[in-house]
């Protein structure tokens, strides 16, 4: 599959995008200051807090897994079996305490957060897939 150009100049934060890529959903989300400031305080609930296993790029190997911490690029497919989890921007604190916003797999209740790394206690073994990707320029990026 070709790469695929994003413009992301006009998400707002908080906002999640749905793009193709090699006919798998790939979700583009801006990230709010509040959420950056959560990421790093709930590792101990986290199955792979620290990104070990290969799950992304290198250059993603970090607390946002990502190459610009505001936006978040993800494949949209649960590690369990493949269902396209539900984005919860402001509604996660009664699934996981502590954590406001996250994705809720509805197929078997998998739950990551806001960098796509599962929590304990579900199904799915693995953290969401991050793509391979690259800025063009801040406001454009190529998945793939
Ligand atoms: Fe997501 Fe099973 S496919 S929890």
């Amino acid at each position: 599959g070709a790469p695929v150009q994003v413009n992301i100049s006009k998400v707002e934060p908080g906002q999640l995008i749905r793009v193709e890529w090699r006919g798998k959903p790939v979700w583009v989300v801006r990230r709010t200051e509040a959420v950056l400031t959560e990421l790093p305080t709930h590792n101990d609930q986290l199955r792979d807090p620290d990104s070990l296993e290969p799950q992304q790029p290198i250059y993603a190997q970090n607390v946002g897994r990502s190459i610009n911490p505001e936006y978040f690029i993800a494949v949209g497919l649960c590690t369990h079996l493949g269902c396209s989890p539900t984005y919860q921007p402001d509604s996660f604190g009664e699934q996981v305490k502590g954590v406001t916003s996250g994705f809720f797999c509805p197929c078997h209740g998998s739950k990551f957060d806001m960098s796509g790394r599962v929590f304990q206690g579900v199904p799915a073994p693995l953290n969401l897939v991050i793509p391979p990707h690259q800025y063009l320029d801040d406001g454009t990026v190529i998945i793939g």
